[in-house]
């Protein structure tokens, strides 16, 4: 077989020879030696990356999985992701595949030594060619998810229509559930690749001179120590199509009779190639491999590691998710959101919403058009809403929209399994979908609250005091609700990205880049403002006080007698606070962030009397930029999303997306204003601080949080 490669390849026009004979013993040695040199930054940056990132992958892996490594070598890097696996799942198993016995043998020393726990059994070293492997790791464990790594870029040694179809093959091989989790190199500057490749040592020249020979050696031709002395290596940056070329060039020429192969005096062979790639390389690989990307870890400029997950494991993940949400819920007819559609709606309309957008060509059935469009009229006039189906008097039955869903999931799963769904398609359908999965779990909140309170006894008076068990909380009396603190400079500011720079999906608002300034220095607040900080604000009638609200507002939230946060009870005097998960009574949760409409945000800040308000979008992001982790500025990100004062307009330069026009531009209307980072029922691969989220100043169902913020001048 391999003889057969290397004669093929010594007959093309550009004569090459097969890189898997890069890792014989001797070329596994030179290779570890080459990946120590500093030039060779390949290999520190992705332990780096992996180190750095690991918990957060381990997170994005599917519990339980079998983590399998292609071409392992020595597994050096791979321990502190494996650790982390043990640490997020409880156990991990590994299984290495390698053509290098060598390098799989020191492969157990290392995981052995380096990942505490991982032994004996957990611990499979295969012995084979990568597909070869694989095939033998589904026969020892069919059942098993697979999490499949490819590691060390080594995917760069294809070209990219080699890579996507290696993908489809291990797809192919390991099933449509498997996850892929590829590292790769990014281009750079010609100089930096330069210098990887061709260290002063020597050693890259080694490393090819070795394959050659072995290469040699395979179709039965010796090397004597003369001739090798005499081949040289040269290096060759192929910006056209990027990627660095490594030939062994034959000075005096070679001539193999038996096999009528010819190299003549000065051809030069070429050893290895390594592809380095953009973001939109990836993006076309993932697209003809029938894949997504599904989360992308590093920096696009210099090296990555990326998810990929075969497109309909994807659809089919999101699916599981909402039908378990459904599970849960009893009585599908409900509306526990007055502005909203029942439950029932929305079982039918995100799958509706996949068909029509996935097979827009089809015809449209009625049931397809009634759960085309969901609604979100003004909340302050009802009447007003953009364009939606009729809604019918009586909805079809929960027997009949399960039905539907059923036989709507079947097509679209054949069509995305033919691979004929474009991915940005796949990931407007499946963004879309885990978006209403957030929308139903406050639903489920509100519906939660509904019954709680029909149990329990109505309150007796209509403003409560602060009460724990009946006694007066002087602790609530007493407390200081945060002031703005952090200084944030004045300064640039980039909101948005441009989606050719992402390998992710974006939606059309996110973009493009837009390069603005926060023009004054602000103060802000440490943390979010929290539920006992509320209290204060209610117990001192802030819902009272007319002065505190726009005059809307005011009139909105006392003609409907909204005088507290829509997730919270007022139960025999006391308040409880509905949470995602559970509810509890207001002193087991006083310290968390509180989720209330932008309107009463900015009652709260008004009532502080610090001349406090709630940040803008761009202070949001000059927030990020001076405290990246959120080491100062808490819960920036996460536990809940950010109300920002700032109305949801287009960026300069917006364009809408074509597959999904009214996605944003139904709701540049000036009433809908931006919401920043996420919440904790948000999908993890929607979490990027490019997201925008948007919702109307009242209202009041979001897992949305607010802090305060004060302009210094
Ligand atoms: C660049 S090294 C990377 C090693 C390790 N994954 C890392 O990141 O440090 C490539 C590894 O892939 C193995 N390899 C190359 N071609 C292979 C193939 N066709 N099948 C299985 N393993 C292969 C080599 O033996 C070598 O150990």
């Amino acid at each position: 077989m391999e003889k057969q490669m290397v004669l093929q390849g010594l007959r093309k026009e550009q004569k090459e020879i097969p890189f898997s004979l890069l890792y014989d013993t001797k070329g596994s040695q030179i290779y570890k030696a080459i990946t120590e040199l500093p030039e060779y930054y390949l290999y520190r940056s992705e332990l780096e990356l992996l180190k750095e990132n690991a918990v957060d992958i381990a997170k994005a892996i599917i519990p339980g999985s079998l983590f399998v490594e292609l071409g392992c070598g020595s597994a050096s890097k791979t321990s502190a992701l494996l650790s982390a696996i043990q640490v997020v799942h409880g156990r991990c198993k590994y299984v290495g595949i390698d053509i290098s016995e060598s390098a799989l043998n020191e492969a157990r020393r290392n995981l052995e030594e380096f990942v505490p726990g991982l032994k004996g059994s957990a611990i499979e070293l295969v012995h084979a060619s990568y597909l070869n492997g694989l095939e033998e790791v589904k026969r020892r464990h069919p059942d098993e998810p697979l999490c499949i790594a490819w590691l060390g870029s080594s995917v760069s040694n294809f070209t990219n229509e080699e890579a996507a179809q290696f993908f489809k093959d291990v797809i192919e091989v390991a099933g449509s559930t498997c996850q892929l989790l590829i590292c790769m190199d990014m281009w750079k500057k010609p100089e930096n690749l330069y210098s990887a490749y061709n260290n002063k040592l020597g050693l890259n020249e080694q490393f090819s001179k070795n394959c050659m020979q072995t290469a040699l050696s395979c179709i039965g031709y010796t090397v004597d120590e003369e001739s090798l002395e005499s081949w040289s290596y040269e290096v060759h940056i192929n910006k056209i199509i990027k990627r660095v070329e490594m030939f062994v060039t034959f000075p005096k020429g070679l001539n193999i009779h038996k096999h009528q192969i010819l190299i003549s005096p000065g051809e030069r062979v070429l050893v290895e190639f390594s592809t380095k790639y953009c973001v939109e390389d990836i993006k076309q690989i993932a697209s003809k491999a029938c894949c997504q990307v599904y989360r992308c870890w590093g920096d696009s400029s210099h090296y990555t590691c990326q998810m990929l997950l075969p497109g309909c494991h994807a659809l089919v993940q999101c699916w599981k998710d909402t039908d378990i949400l459904f599970e849960g819920i009893l009585d599908w007819n409900c509306k526990p959101i007055d502005l909203r559609h029942p439950y029932l709606f929305y079982y039918g309309h995100v799958c509706a919403f996949t068909k029509l957008k996935i097979m827009g060509n089809e015809e449209e059935s009625e049931m397809d058009t009634m759960f085309s469009r969901g609604m979100d009229p003004n909340v302050l006039d009802p009447s007003q809403c953009h364009s939606h189906p009729q809604v019918p008097s009586k909805w079809p039955s929960k027997e009949v929209v399960i039905n539907y869903v059923a036989k709507r999931r079947m097509i679209i799963l054949q069509e995305v399994t033919k691979g004929k769904v474009d991915t940005k398609l796949l990931s407007i359908v499946i963004e879309h979908e885990r978006m209403h999965q957030e929308t139903l779990t406050y639903m489920v909140v509100q519906d939660r609250k509904i019954s709680f309170e029909r149990k329990a006894p109505i309150p007796s008076i209509k403003k409560p005091l602060p009460l724990q068990n009946g006694h007066l909380t002087s602790d609530i009396l007493m407390h200081q609700v945060p002031k703005p603190e952090i200084l944030i400079e004045a300064g640039n500011v980039n909101l948005g990205v441009n989606p050719w720079d992402l390998t992710t999906f974006t939606w059309d608002n996110e973009g493009p880049l837009f390069h603005t300034k926060v023009s004054e220095p602000f103060l802000v607040s440490a943390r979010p403002v929290s539920i006992k900080d509320f209290l204060q604000f209610m117990f001192d009638g802030g819902y009272e006080k007319r002065s505190l609200w726009r005059e809307e507002d005011f009139t909105f939230f006392s003609e409907n007698g909204f005088s507290c946060p829509a997730t919270w009870s007022l139960v025999g005097n006391e308040y409880y606070v509905h949470g995602p998960d559970s509810t509890e009574h207001w002193t087991e949760v006083s310290e968390e962030a509180v989720f209330v409409s932008l309107a009463e945000a900015e009652a709260f800040c008004k009532w502080t009397g610090l001349g406090c308000r709630v940040m803008t979008e761009a202070e949001y992001h000059r927030i990020l930029d001076y405290d990246r982790h959120g080491k100062k500025v808490l819960n920036i990100r996460g536990d809940g999303w950010e109300w920002t004062s700032t109305e949801f307009r287009p960026f300069p330069g917006f364009i809408a997306m074509p597959e999904y026009i009214e996605y944003s531009t139904d709701f540049f209307d000036g009433k809908h204003y931006v919401l920043k980072g996420w919440s904790d029922v948000t999908d993890k691969s929607m979490r990027r601080d490019s997201f925008r989220n948007f919702y109307q100043q009242q209202y009041r169902y979001v897992f949305s949080k607010f802090r305060c913020c004060r302009s210094l001048l």
